[in-house]
């Protein structure tokens, strides 16, 4: 087993505070990573590694999988209606059994910690680097939602009525922690759930439904639905008695969705182009760290992923940043996630359309700092690239890549860079690094993003700590934030209750 930390490099921030006075904080405790500079547990992760390689990890979940499988509208409908029918029966039981079957699936979850890895290596391309907090994140969705669940019954004088079934639609790119993370904050709230896993990755969401039942989750309570994406799906997202569409992807899934189903209450968090801006105060090491980590983990297939980088001043001219960058960007190991030694893993499919194109193209008078490299034949492994310097208002400056491409701007002032940074249709996260408090202040103030990241990476947001989500095209139907202390009420209705005596 491995060795676990608790305090593991998750006591940086500050607890986010509690701005509707409903805390979680008692009891509960971020879930440790896996240290890898302890021998045990590289050893631990070895392990992984060889059953990942194995062709057995690809019976994971079959038992799951098998019964998911709707074939057609008649099955669809039996399973929406039995989905339904269980929902007043999980509502009733209470907030306090819900949060403790909570619980413990976040107990199951961390048990089966091996198991979701090897899966979520061998399916979704995922380093243990990056997969590993993923499977803390599930952890403490469980453990966080929980408490918010006995929060609901904490509130005097107001009643909290759930919705009663709730369809998720997660990405492939996070294949275990925000299918998790939905899935439990609706479970929480005391709505019934079918979950519908991305195409690339029924694996990962199968190994991890199996964990939350063998918790207690109550099967008819919690379906793992396998349609195919077509006349099938757009049933089920559009049907009338879904009450809640909790989608992770593109603002365009979103938008299609609504145009199946106007009224439809979804809560989405949809598509990002984030930068990090860098001033001539900021210490240019760690800029340039932070920059290519959050550039090129998991090749950049983050909607959280810093795809631009904003050079302010001198900082565009300064040869000390751009060896430091370039050094952290080219000695970063591409390879397959089996290889314990690839940082930089594969893409999920071959890269195609606008990815090939920022990757094999440059717009204007752009140039490659560094230029991407295929580096086999399967379409998956390119080594970062970065360029320079992409144009305001170019397509570059404009459209979420999803891949290992990162461009720099520069910009004369703070002002213009945080002009550049807010002038994306999106906003997810943003970074700055500065060492000038007032430089801070002032892009805090005027910067347009959900998350905000001072002088550290801008990816890995933390249950409690980042409570997660974004505005303007990286939101749809509120800004809610996942792993905050209000996400749960996203579920269903407040009514409280005025009595005289
Ligand atoms: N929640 C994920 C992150 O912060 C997307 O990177």
């Amino acid at each position: 087993e491995p060795v676990r930390h608790r305090v593991q490099n998750r006591s940086t921030d500050a607890p986010h505070p509690q701005p509707n006075g409903v805390g979680v904080d008692e009891g509960f405790a971020n879930e440790p990573d896996t240290d890898p500079s302890l021998p045990a547990n590289r050893a631990w992760g070895r392990e992984i590694l060889r059953s990942a390689a194995d062709a057995s990890v690809f019976a994971a979940g079959d038992a799951a999988l098998a019964a998911a499988a709707v074939r057609d509208a008649g099955a669809l409908e039996r399973m929406m209606a039995d989905a339904r029918g269980s929902a007043s029966a999980w509502a009733a039981a209470g907030a306090d059994h819900r949060a403790t079957v909570l619980h413990a699936a976040g107990r199951v979850l961390a048990e089966r910690r091996a198991e979701l890895l090897a899966v979520m290596t061998a399916e979704a391309g995922k380093t243990l680097a990056e997969g590993d907090p993923e499977v803390s994140e599930a952890i403490d969705f469980a453990h966080y939602y929980a408490e918010s669940a006995r929060s609901l019954a904490d509130v005097a004088d107001a009643q909290f009525d759930p919705v009663r079934l709730t369809v998720v639609a997660p990405p492939w790119n996070f294949p275990v922690a925000i299918p998790a993370g939905s899935v439990l904050a609706a479970l929480a709230a005391g709505s019934a759930v079918i979950i519908k896993p991305a195409p690339q990755v029924r694996r990962c969401a199968a190994v991890m439904v199996e964990a939350l039942w063998a918790a207690g989750v109550p099967r008819e309570v919690l379906h793992l639905v396998d349609v195919p994406e077509n006349e099938l799906g757009r049933q089920l997202i559009s049907h009338p008695a879904v009450d809640r569409v909790v989608l992770t992807g593109a603002f365009e899934t979103a938008a299609l969705f609504r145009s199946w189903r106007p009224d439809l209450p979804i809560l989405a968090e949809t598509s990002g182009k984030n930068a990090i801006i860098v001033t001539a105060s900021a210490d240019y090491d760690l800029a340039a760290a932070d920059i290519a980590k959050s550039a090129f983990g998991h090749a950049g297939q983050k909607c959280s992923a810093a795809s631009l980088a904003i050079l302010v001043g001198s900082v565009a001219d300064s040869a000390r940043f751009e060896r430091q960058l370039l050094d952290a960007v080219t000695t970063m190991k591409v390879g397959w996630p089996t290889d314990p030694v690839s940082v930089v893993g594969p893409l999920i499919e071959p890269a195609s359309g606008k990815l090939l194109r920022a990757l094999t193209q440059l717009e204007g008078d752009e140039s490659w700092l560094v230029q991407p490299r295929a580096l086999d034949g399967s379409g998956r492994l390119w080594s970062p690239g970065v360029k320079r310097w992409v144009a305001p208002g170019s397509e570059a400056h404009m459209t979420e890549f999803f891949g290992p491409v990162l461009g720099l701007m520069r910009a004369r002032t703070l002002e213009e860079a945080i002009e550049l940074q807010n002038a994306t249709p999106f906003g997810l996260t943003a970074g700055i690094h500065s060492l000038d408090a007032d430089e801070v202040g002032q892009w805090v103030d005027t910067v347009e993003a959900g998350n905000l990241y001072v002088n550290r990476g801008i990816t890995g947001a933390i249950v409690r700590r980042q409570p997660f989500g974004g505005w303007k095209r990286s939101s749809v139907g509120g800004s809610t934030k996942a792993g905050g202390p209000s996400y749960v009420f996203g579920f269903g209705t407040w009514k409280p209750v005025a009595r005289e005596p």
